[in-house]
Protein backbone atom coordinates (compact mmCIF):
# COMPACT_ATOMS: atom_id res chain seq x y z
CA UNK A 1 0.00 0.00 0.00
CA UNK A 2 1.25 3.39 -0.60
CA UNK A 3 0.56 6.88 0.67
CA UNK A 4 1.37 10.19 -0.93
CA UNK A 5 1.09 13.13 2.61
CA UNK A 6 1.46 16.93 2.59
CA UNK A 7 1.78 19.04 5.47
CA UNK A 8 1.80 22.31 5.06
CA UNK A 9 0.94 23.73 8.91
CA UNK A 10 3.73 25.89 9.56
CA UNK A 11 6.92 27.21 7.39
CA UNK A 12 7.72 23.85 5.34
CA UNK A 13 6.43 22.51 2.18
CA UNK A 14 6.32 18.72 2.46
CA UNK A 15 5.28 16.33 0.59
CA UNK A 16 6.83 12.49 1.40
CA UNK A 17 5.35 9.10 -0.34
CA UNK A 18 5.55 5.58 2.20
CA UNK A 19 5.05 2.40 1.06
CA UNK A 20 4.17 -0.64 3.40
CA UNK A 21 4.77 -4.02 2.74
CA UNK A 22 4.68 -6.95 4.79
CA UNK A 23 4.25 -4.70 7.96
CA UNK A 24 7.34 -2.12 7.84
CA UNK A 25 7.30 1.08 6.40
CA UNK A 26 9.33 2.30 3.00
CA UNK A 27 10.52 5.89 2.52
CA UNK A 28 10.06 6.17 -1.14
CA UNK A 29 10.28 10.21 -1.09
CA UNK A 30 11.02 12.59 1.57
CA UNK A 31 10.66 16.30 0.03
CA UNK A 32 11.16 19.36 2.71
CA UNK A 33 10.61 22.49 0.85
CA UNK A 34 11.77 25.04 3.87
CA UNK A 35 10.41 28.57 3.56
CA UNK A 36 13.27 29.92 6.86
CA UNK A 37 15.55 31.51 4.82
CA UNK A 38 12.13 34.07 3.77
CA UNK A 39 11.10 34.18 6.97
CA UNK A 40 14.59 34.69 8.99
CA UNK A 41 13.69 38.78 7.87
CA UNK A 42 11.00 38.95 10.22
CA UNK A 43 12.49 36.62 12.90
CA UNK A 44 9.22 34.34 12.84
CA UNK A 45 6.50 33.05 10.64
CA UNK A 46 4.40 35.35 8.89
CA UNK A 47 0.95 33.10 7.53
CA UNK A 48 0.38 34.92 4.78
CA UNK A 49 3.68 35.11 3.49
CA UNK A 50 3.47 30.97 4.31
CA UNK A 51 0.42 30.44 2.00
CA UNK A 52 1.89 32.37 -0.96
CA UNK A 53 4.96 30.15 -0.63
CA UNK A 54 3.41 26.75 -0.29
CA UNK A 55 1.31 28.22 -2.99
CA UNK A 56 4.56 28.26 -5.29
CA UNK A 57 6.24 25.32 -4.20
CA UNK A 58 3.72 22.09 -3.71
CA UNK A 59 3.60 21.64 -7.43
CA UNK A 60 6.97 21.19 -7.81
CA UNK A 61 7.40 19.22 -4.49
CA UNK A 62 4.82 16.94 -5.42
CA UNK A 63 6.82 16.54 -8.84
CA UNK A 64 10.17 15.61 -7.26
CA UNK A 65 8.34 13.89 -4.72
CA UNK A 66 6.90 11.34 -7.77
CA UNK A 67 10.38 11.37 -9.52
CA UNK A 68 11.86 10.30 -6.23
CA UNK A 69 9.70 7.45 -5.99
CA UNK A 70 9.69 6.52 -9.21
CA UNK A 71 6.23 7.17 -9.59
CA UNK A 72 6.33 10.20 -12.48
CA UNK A 73 5.16 9.10 -15.60
CA UNK A 74 4.03 12.28 -18.14
CA UNK A 75 0.86 12.35 -20.17
CA UNK A 76 -0.77 14.19 -23.22
CA UNK A 77 -1.99 17.08 -22.17
CA UNK A 78 -5.15 16.74 -21.29
CA UNK A 79 -8.00 19.18 -20.00
CA UNK A 80 -8.13 19.86 -15.95
CA UNK A 81 -12.07 20.09 -14.64
CA UNK A 82 -12.88 23.80 -14.74
CA UNK A 83 -14.33 22.96 -11.24
CA UNK A 84 -11.09 21.93 -9.93
CA UNK A 85 -9.31 25.02 -11.13
CA UNK A 86 -11.97 27.19 -9.47
CA UNK A 87 -11.66 25.29 -6.54
CA UNK A 88 -8.18 26.88 -6.01
CA UNK A 89 -9.18 30.30 -6.71
CA UNK A 90 -8.26 31.33 -3.17
CA UNK A 91 -4.81 30.83 -3.53
CA UNK A 92 -3.97 32.30 -6.92
CA UNK A 93 -0.24 30.67 -6.87
CA UNK A 94 -1.21 27.30 -6.45
CA UNK A 95 -4.14 27.67 -8.98
CA UNK A 96 -1.58 28.96 -11.46
CA UNK A 97 0.69 25.98 -10.64
CA UNK A 98 -1.78 23.55 -10.79
CA UNK A 99 -2.32 23.88 -14.55
CA UNK A 100 1.12 22.04 -14.82
CA UNK A 101 -0.63 19.05 -13.45
CA UNK A 102 -2.05 19.08 -17.15
CA UNK A 103 0.58 16.48 -18.48
CA UNK A 104 1.13 14.26 -14.86
CA UNK A 105 -0.30 10.82 -15.06
CA UNK A 106 -2.28 9.53 -12.23
CA UNK A 107 0.59 7.79 -10.18
CA UNK A 108 0.14 4.54 -8.67
CA UNK A 109 -1.21 5.37 -5.09
CA UNK A 110 -3.38 4.02 -2.99
CA UNK A 111 -4.27 7.08 -0.50
CA UNK A 112 -3.78 11.04 0.01
CA UNK A 113 -3.46 12.37 3.67
CA UNK A 114 -3.10 16.12 4.46
CA UNK A 115 -2.71 18.11 7.57
CA UNK A 116 -6.09 19.66 8.32
CA UNK A 117 -4.73 20.93 11.53
CA UNK A 118 -3.33 22.34 14.45
CA UNK A 119 -0.85 25.02 12.76
CA UNK A 120 -1.26 28.07 10.67
CA UNK A 121 -4.45 28.31 9.32
CA UNK A 122 -3.71 29.78 6.39
CA UNK A 123 -0.94 27.76 5.58
CA UNK A 124 -2.87 24.72 6.09
CA UNK A 125 -5.74 25.68 3.84
CA UNK A 126 -2.82 25.57 0.60
CA UNK A 127 -2.41 21.84 1.46
CA UNK A 128 -5.90 20.98 1.84
CA UNK A 129 -6.75 22.41 -1.47
CA UNK A 130 -4.53 21.16 -3.12
CA UNK A 131 -4.69 17.39 -1.30
CA UNK A 132 -8.40 17.84 -2.37
CA UNK A 133 -7.76 19.22 -6.02
CA UNK A 134 -5.38 16.11 -6.48
CA UNK A 135 -8.31 13.73 -4.55
CA UNK A 136 -11.06 15.06 -7.53
CA UNK A 137 -8.41 14.63 -10.47
CA UNK A 138 -6.94 11.50 -9.87
CA UNK A 139 -10.17 10.14 -7.59
CA UNK A 140 -7.95 8.94 -4.97
CA UNK A 141 -9.13 8.68 -1.19
CA UNK A 142 -8.28 11.49 0.98
CA UNK A 143 -7.39 11.15 4.97
CA UNK A 144 -7.11 13.94 6.83
CA UNK A 145 -4.43 13.91 9.40
CA UNK A 146 -3.82 15.88 13.20
CA UNK A 147 -0.31 17.00 12.78
CA UNK A 148 0.15 15.92 16.61
CA UNK A 149 -0.59 12.53 16.31
CA UNK A 150 2.04 12.77 13.30
CA UNK A 151 4.34 13.79 15.39
CA UNK A 152 4.02 10.72 17.94
CA UNK A 153 3.57 8.59 14.84
CA UNK A 154 7.07 9.52 13.73
CA UNK A 155 8.19 7.27 15.70
CA UNK A 156 6.90 3.92 13.61
CA UNK A 157 9.71 3.94 11.24
CA UNK A 158 12.06 3.17 14.29
CA UNK A 159 9.69 0.57 16.02
CA UNK A 160 6.46 -0.81 14.48
CA UNK A 161 4.69 -1.85 17.27
CA UNK A 162 4.51 0.06 19.64
CA UNK A 163 4.20 -1.00 23.55
CA UNK A 164 0.52 0.39 24.88
CA UNK A 165 -0.21 2.53 27.42
CA UNK A 166 2.57 5.27 26.27
CA UNK A 167 3.16 8.43 27.04
CA UNK A 168 4.43 11.20 24.41
CA UNK A 169 5.83 14.19 25.16
CA UNK A 170 5.53 16.51 22.24
CA UNK A 171 7.78 19.78 21.94
CA UNK A 172 7.25 21.79 19.43
CA UNK A 173 6.89 25.50 18.15
CA UNK A 174 3.63 25.61 18.66
CA UNK A 175 2.87 22.67 21.33
CA UNK A 176 4.14 21.08 24.82
CA UNK A 177 1.92 18.39 25.83
CA UNK A 178 2.29 14.80 27.55
CA UNK A 179 -0.75 12.76 25.76
CA UNK A 180 -1.43 9.62 27.14
CA UNK A 181 -1.91 7.27 24.30
CA UNK A 182 -3.90 4.07 25.36
CA UNK A 183 -3.89 2.47 21.78
CA UNK A 184 -3.44 4.36 18.45
CA UNK A 185 -6.08 7.46 17.96
CA UNK A 186 -7.33 7.43 21.42
CA UNK A 187 -5.08 9.92 23.59
CA UNK A 188 -5.90 12.15 26.82
CA UNK A 189 -3.99 15.53 27.53
CA UNK A 190 -2.24 14.89 30.32
CA UNK A 191 -0.71 18.52 30.90
CA UNK A 192 0.24 21.22 28.81
CA UNK A 193 1.89 24.68 28.78
CA UNK A 194 -0.07 27.21 29.43
CA UNK A 195 1.06 29.81 27.84
CA UNK A 196 4.78 29.82 25.42
CA UNK A 197 5.72 26.44 23.64
CA UNK A 198 8.86 25.29 24.79
CA UNK A 199 10.48 25.91 21.14
CA UNK A 200 8.94 29.09 21.24
CA UNK A 201 10.80 30.01 24.30
CA UNK A 202 13.12 28.90 22.59
CA UNK A 203 12.94 30.94 19.57
CA UNK A 204 12.53 33.76 21.32
CA UNK A 205 15.54 33.56 23.80
CA UNK A 206 17.52 33.29 20.44
CA UNK A 207 16.24 36.46 19.14
CA UNK A 208 17.24 37.96 22.74
CA UNK A 209 20.72 36.59 22.23
CA UNK A 210 20.51 38.24 18.17
CA UNK A 211 20.86 34.88 16.91
CA UNK A 212 19.03 33.64 13.69
CA UNK A 213 15.40 32.01 13.31
CA UNK A 214 14.70 29.17 14.30
CA UNK A 215 16.59 29.45 17.99
CA UNK A 216 16.70 26.12 18.63
CA UNK A 217 19.18 24.54 17.31
CA UNK A 218 21.36 27.51 17.58
CA UNK A 219 20.89 27.78 21.46
CA UNK A 220 21.59 23.66 21.45
CA UNK A 221 24.94 24.48 19.34
CA UNK A 222 26.24 26.99 21.75
CA UNK A 223 25.16 24.97 25.03
CA UNK A 224 26.50 22.18 24.03
CA UNK A 225 30.15 24.10 23.32
CA UNK A 226 29.47 25.45 26.94
CA UNK A 227 29.30 21.89 27.98
CA UNK A 228 32.31 20.79 26.87
CA UNK A 229 33.95 23.71 28.36
CA UNK A 230 32.66 23.74 31.88
CA UNK A 231 31.16 21.09 34.17
CA UNK A 232 28.69 23.26 35.67
CA UNK A 233 26.25 26.54 34.89
CA UNK A 234 26.65 29.01 37.26
CA UNK A 235 27.08 32.63 35.64
CA UNK A 236 22.91 32.70 34.71
CA UNK A 237 20.62 31.41 36.84
CA UNK A 238 17.48 30.71 35.92
CA UNK A 239 13.92 29.56 37.31
CA UNK A 240 12.58 25.80 36.68
CA UNK A 241 9.74 27.08 35.55
CA UNK A 242 6.26 25.14 37.59
CA UNK A 243 8.74 22.38 38.63
CA UNK A 244 6.94 21.81 41.75
CA UNK A 245 3.65 22.89 40.71
CA UNK A 246 2.50 19.29 41.71
CA UNK A 247 0.68 19.14 38.29
CA UNK A 248 1.40 18.91 34.67
CA UNK A 249 1.27 21.67 33.49
CA UNK A 250 4.20 23.90 32.13
CA UNK A 251 4.94 27.49 31.51
CA UNK A 252 7.45 29.35 29.75
CA UNK A 253 6.50 32.55 29.21
CA UNK A 254 8.23 33.55 32.55
CA UNK A 255 11.50 31.90 31.82
CA UNK A 256 11.41 34.08 28.36
CA UNK A 257 11.31 37.03 30.53
CA UNK A 258 13.99 36.00 33.13
CA UNK A 259 16.49 35.83 30.19
CA UNK A 260 15.22 39.46 28.89
CA UNK A 261 16.11 40.81 32.39
CA UNK A 262 19.03 38.47 33.12
CA UNK A 263 20.46 40.00 29.62
CA UNK A 264 19.78 43.87 30.22
CA UNK A 265 23.09 44.07 32.29
CA UNK A 266 24.83 42.45 29.65
CA UNK A 267 26.90 43.39 26.70
CA UNK A 268 25.95 40.17 24.28
CA UNK A 269 29.30 38.55 23.14
CA UNK A 270 30.10 35.25 21.86
CA UNK A 271 30.84 33.93 25.73
CA UNK A 272 27.28 35.54 27.23
CA UNK A 273 25.65 33.62 24.28
CA UNK A 274 26.84 30.79 25.48
CA UNK A 275 26.87 31.01 29.05
CA UNK A 276 22.89 31.95 28.05
CA UNK A 277 22.37 29.21 25.87
CA UNK A 278 23.71 26.34 28.78
CA UNK A 279 21.75 27.77 31.37
CA UNK A 280 18.43 28.12 29.47
CA UNK A 281 18.81 24.79 28.00
CA UNK A 282 19.87 23.09 31.43
CA UNK A 283 16.12 24.33 32.44
CA UNK A 284 14.28 23.25 29.81
CA UNK A 285 15.53 20.03 29.91
CA UNK A 286 15.53 19.90 33.79
CA UNK A 287 11.50 21.09 33.51
CA UNK A 288 10.31 18.51 30.15
CA UNK A 289 12.37 15.30 32.32
CA UNK A 290 11.13 16.18 35.73
CA UNK A 291 7.36 16.62 33.93
CA UNK A 292 7.32 13.20 32.28
CA UNK A 293 8.77 11.72 35.28
CA UNK A 294 6.18 13.11 37.62
CA UNK A 295 3.64 12.02 34.87
CA UNK A 296 4.67 8.62 34.84
CA UNK A 297 4.70 8.34 38.20
CA UNK A 298 0.37 8.72 37.97
CA UNK A 299 -0.16 7.03 34.77
CA UNK A 300 2.32 4.07 34.04
CA UNK A 301 3.18 3.63 30.51
CA UNK A 302 4.83 1.07 29.00
CA UNK A 303 6.49 3.42 26.36
CA UNK A 304 8.10 6.86 26.28
CA UNK A 305 8.21 8.82 22.55
CA UNK A 306 9.70 12.13 22.59
CA UNK A 307 8.05 13.78 19.28
CA UNK A 308 7.75 17.46 17.68
CA UNK A 309 10.73 20.00 16.72
CA UNK A 310 12.64 20.31 19.64
CA UNK A 311 13.10 16.18 20.25
CA UNK A 312 15.47 16.89 17.73
CA UNK A 313 17.36 18.36 21.03
CA UNK A 314 20.70 16.28 21.06
CA UNK A 315 20.76 16.85 25.12
CA UNK A 316 17.24 16.58 25.79
CA UNK A 317 17.18 12.68 23.78
CA UNK A 318 19.86 12.19 25.52
CA UNK A 319 18.87 13.01 29.08
CA UNK A 320 15.89 11.55 28.84
CA UNK A 321 17.28 8.16 27.88
CA UNK A 322 19.01 8.68 31.25
CA UNK A 323 16.13 9.12 33.23
CA UNK A 324 14.31 6.74 32.10
CA UNK A 325 13.97 2.66 33.92
CA UNK A 326 12.50 0.06 32.69
CA UNK A 327 10.09 1.18 29.64
CA UNK A 328 10.33 1.38 25.60
CA UNK A 329 12.01 5.05 24.62
CA UNK A 330 11.16 5.65 21.44
CA UNK A 331 12.57 9.17 19.23
CA UNK A 332 12.27 9.95 15.46
CA UNK A 333 15.67 10.26 13.83
CA UNK A 334 16.39 13.88 14.07
CA UNK A 335 15.38 15.08 10.36
CA UNK A 336 11.66 13.26 11.42
CA UNK A 337 11.47 15.93 14.59
CA UNK A 338 10.92 18.57 12.64
CA UNK A 339 7.97 19.09 10.83
CA UNK A 340 8.05 16.90 7.52
CA UNK A 341 5.47 14.76 5.15
CA UNK A 342 6.50 11.18 5.84
CA UNK A 343 5.48 11.68 10.02
CA UNK A 344 1.60 12.58 8.19
CA UNK A 345 1.97 9.44 6.13
CA UNK A 346 2.91 7.21 8.90
CA UNK A 347 -0.06 8.38 10.91
CA UNK A 348 -2.34 8.18 7.56
CA UNK A 349 -1.58 4.10 7.91
CA UNK A 350 -2.91 4.53 11.19
CA UNK A 351 -6.12 5.87 10.10
CA UNK A 352 -7.17 4.26 6.12
CA UNK A 353 -10.37 4.09 7.17
CA UNK A 354 -11.00 7.88 7.84
CA UNK A 355 -10.94 8.38 4.19
CA UNK A 356 -13.64 10.19 3.06
CA UNK A 357 -14.98 12.25 0.12
CA UNK A 358 -16.46 15.26 2.52
CA UNK A 359 -14.14 18.31 2.25
CA UNK A 360 -11.95 18.77 5.19
CA UNK A 361 -11.73 22.08 6.70
CA UNK A 362 -8.30 23.54 8.58
CA UNK A 363 -8.30 23.90 12.01
CA UNK A 364 -5.38 26.07 13.37
CA UNK A 365 -6.27 25.01 17.14
CA UNK A 366 -7.12 20.92 16.44
CA UNK A 367 -6.81 19.51 19.61
CA UNK A 368 -5.52 15.62 19.57
CA UNK A 369 -8.05 14.18 22.18
CA UNK A 370 -10.87 16.04 19.67
O1 LIG B 1 7.62 20.54 15.13
P1 LIG B 1 8.27 21.73 14.54
O2 LIG B 1 9.18 21.55 13.37
O3 LIG B 1 7.18 22.77 14.08
C1 LIG B 1 6.01 22.97 14.81
O4 LIG B 1 5.08 22.14 14.66
O5 LIG B 1 6.04 23.93 15.61
O6 LIG B 1 9.03 22.50 15.72
C2 LIG B 1 9.75 23.66 15.46
C3 LIG B 1 10.44 24.11 16.73
C4 LIG B 1 11.12 25.46 16.62
O7 LIG B 1 10.71 26.24 17.72
C5 LIG B 1 12.61 25.15 16.68
O8 LIG B 1 13.37 26.17 17.29
C6 LIG B 1 12.60 23.89 17.52
O9 LIG B 1 11.48 23.16 17.07
N1 LIG B 1 13.83 23.10 17.32
C7 LIG B 1 14.72 22.84 18.31
C8 LIG B 1 15.78 22.13 17.72
N2 LIG B 1 15.50 21.96 16.40
C9 LIG B 1 14.30 22.55 16.19
N3 LIG B 1 14.71 23.18 19.62
C10 LIG B 1 15.75 22.80 20.37
N4 LIG B 1 16.81 22.13 19.88
C11 LIG B 1 16.87 21.77 18.58
N5 LIG B 1 17.93 21.10 18.11
ZN1 LIG C 1 5.32 20.14 14.32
Amino acid sequence: MKILAIETSCDETAISILEKKDGSFKILSHVINSQIDLHQEYGGVFPSLAKREHGKNLVPALIEALKKADLYKQKEKGEIPENIIDSLDRNPELQESFKEMETVSRPEIDFLAVTKGPGLEPALWSGISFAEALKNLWEIPLIPINHMEGHIASVLLEKADINFPALALLVSGGHTELVLAREWGKYEILGRTLDDAVGEAFDKTARLLGLPYPGGPEISKLAEMHRKKEAESNYFKLPRPMLHSGNLSFSFSGLKTAVRYALEKEEITPEIQEKMAREFEDSVVEVLISKTLQALDKHPAKTLILGGGVSANKYLREEMGKALNDIDYIVPEQRLSTDNATMIALAAFLHTKDASNSSITAKGNLRIDS
